[in-house]
């Protein structure tokens, strides 16, 4: 199976899932990338059986109307049952690194409203220590220098993502060379630097679910 298939198939089972679990008249939390793009192809079907969606960028609430899906503002939602997003890297505590698309804080955002994480990954991003993929921190521009400088020190190398801009109008550094042993630990203190927005690791709020594509099908590992 090739990498994009794999995608398919966790999408496609991220889409039962939600069908199976989450009650009609819901809303419910799309995030952003290649593989949430399978999802939202797969849950086009259900537009009618729920209130809307919740998208965590610009990009998934373009796919998710182009669909007819209801987009809906957070500020204007409760509770939002289920969150489904893909990750760039996830460890066995199902803490990840995500942001390789830029959307972590929006990302963030819909996670930490919903009760569920549904992770939806190919079986190239399991790792047992992050770290490989470099780590994406959001800063806003006038604290880029000043945040490269402390994340330095933590070990890391950080790169400017450059002629990129996050939806909210910030800055991305890419943290290479980072062996993350605590992710709870690396996420608040990254967290703590002045002029930081949010980090990638979403271990403070980790998944509660993983559906993975594997060769040998979708594995669910909870
Ligand atoms: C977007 O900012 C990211 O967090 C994505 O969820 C993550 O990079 C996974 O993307 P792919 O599904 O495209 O690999």
């Amino acid at each position: 199976m090739t990498q994009d298939e794999l995608k398919q198939a966790v999408a496609q089972a991220a889409a039962d899932y939600v069908a199976a679990n989450v009650p009609a008249g819901s809303i419910i939390g799309v995030g952003t990338g290649s593989t949430a793009n399978f999802f939202i192809d797969a849950i086009a079907p259900l537009k009618d059986k729920y209130k809307g969606a919740v998208a965590s960028s610009e990009a998934t609430k373009k796919r998710l109307e182009g669909h007819g899906f209801p987009v809906l503002d957070l500020n204007d939602v409760d509770s939002i049952p289920v969150y489904v997003d893909g990750a760039d890297e996830i460890d066995g505590g199902l803490n990840m690194i995500k942001g390789g698309g830029g959307a972590l804080t929006r990302e963030k955002i819909v996670a930490a409203v919903a009760q569920t994480f549904v992770c939806i990954c190919d079986a190239s991003k399991r790792v047992e220590v992050m770290g490989k993929f470099p780590l994406p921190v959001e800063v806003i521009p006038m604290a880029r220098a000043h945040v490269a400088r402390e994340l330095a020190k933590l070990g890391g190398t950080p790169v400017l993502r450059e002629g990129f801009v996050t939806d909210n109008g910030n800055l991305i550094l890419d943290v290479k060379g980072l062996a993350i042993t605590d992710p709870k630990g690396l996420e608040a203190q990254i967290n703590q630097i002045t002029g930081v927005v949010t980090n990638g690791l979403f271990a403070v709020r980790p998944a509660n679910v993983l559906l993975l594509g594997t060769a040998e099908g979708v594995k669910t590992i909870v």
